[in-house]
């Protein structure tokens, strides 16, 4: 299996491949079937962008890195509730919340990689709290990699989470940093450490962000993290990830420090399974795994079907995205 645009959908070649939800998180369509023209039409409705699809070239692509996405959508809703609970001025839901990170770490610390479902596979309403989700399982990541212990990984969970909560409480986009501050240092449960997350989360290291403009280490690694991975999972809406990854690391020691930036191209792929590639030799590919090297997968020649591993011949290099 692989993502596509929707728009390169082609019911003659391929089947669903991961289910389709509405923005009630209800079922549209299963797995397995073809996807009728009509029903297409109505997924560009809701604003589904992406799908996962079956077809001959991505076949054997088990895409077994990504979350499992019904955990992925119980944690989806409860980053919604929360927000909900902030807008409604009802009860905030923090056992859940709580409990979704805690199962979001242990997701981590029991697999080698975990990636996101892509945000775009689901109904707009639900985007940035996909999105959340999605910053905190690359953060996740990212503070394994660091050596974060659980308690460190929760409060970077939690902040991650709630990043953008303060949106709830104001128009101005400058403004929702501190707004999230105000919202998160008044819930006992959460730790100030999350809270400043959402504080600093579009800070820079040279003191170029807001809304303080605060620099070097004055900059909390964990909101660090989160801004870095918030920028990931931004551009990717519009940029293939190796480039993202390039940008990123053309913010080394400016944006983010060098450390995390460092730990960040280590934790997350610049070529997911499920990527065709062009080689530096002119050979089409596609990236079918991802093993013991996070940037030298295992591709599949489209020509050949043969496979390598990336990682087992350095001198095979990808020249881009197909
Ligand atoms: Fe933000």
């Amino acid at each position: 299996m692989r993502m596509i645009s929707i728009s390169q959908y082609d019911d003659r070649t391929m089947k669903l491949a991961k289910p389709v939800y509405d923005s009630n998180r209800r079922m549209l369509l299963s797995a397995n079937h073809t996807i009728h023209p009509k029903y297409l039409e109505r997924l560009v409705q809701i604003g589904i962008r992406n799908l996962i699809v079956e077809d001959a070239e991505s076949n054997g692509i088990t895409l077994e890195e990504m979350i499992g996405i019904p955990s992925w959508l119980d944690i989806v809703q409860s980053v919604q509730e929360a927000f909900n609970a902030i807008k409604m001025k009802k009860p905030f839901p923090i056992r859940n919340l709580l409990q979704g990170a805690g199962s979001l770490i242990m997701e981590i610390q029991s697999r080698p990689l975990v990636l996101p479902v892509p945000s775009s596979t689901l109904a707009l309403e639900l985007k940035t709290y996909a999105h959340a989700v999605n910053v905190a399982i690359l953060s996740l990541q990212v503070g394994k990699l660091l050596g974060y212990n659980e308690i460190m990984l929760r409060d970077l969970a939690i902040g991650c989470l709630l990043h953008d909560i303060g949106k709830t409480a104001t128009e101005e986009d400058k403004k929702h940093p501190e707004a999230g501050f105000a919202i998160l240092r008044s819930i006992r449960e959460i730790s100030l450490l999350s809270a400043h997350v959402a504080f600093q989360h579009h800070e820079t290291f040279d003191g170029q962000g807001y809304p303080r403009s605060i620099r070097g280490s004055a900059f909390h690694e964990y909101a660090q993290i989160c801004g870095v991975c918030n920028m990931y999972e931004n551009q990717i809406e519009n940029v293939p990830p190796h480039e993202v990854m390039e940008m990123i690391m053309a913010l080394n020691g400016n944006t983010y420090s060098d450390n995390v930036v460092q730990a960040f191209v280590k934790s997350v792929p610049a070529y997911p399974p499920g990527t065709k590639v062009r080689l530096l030799s002119g050979e089409e590919a596609i990236v079918t795994k991802i093993t013991s090297h996070i940037q030298r997968p295992v591709v599949r020649f489209l020509s050949t079907g043969e496979e390598i591993s990336l990682a087992d011949n350095p001198t095979v290099m990808i020249a881009g995205c197909l």
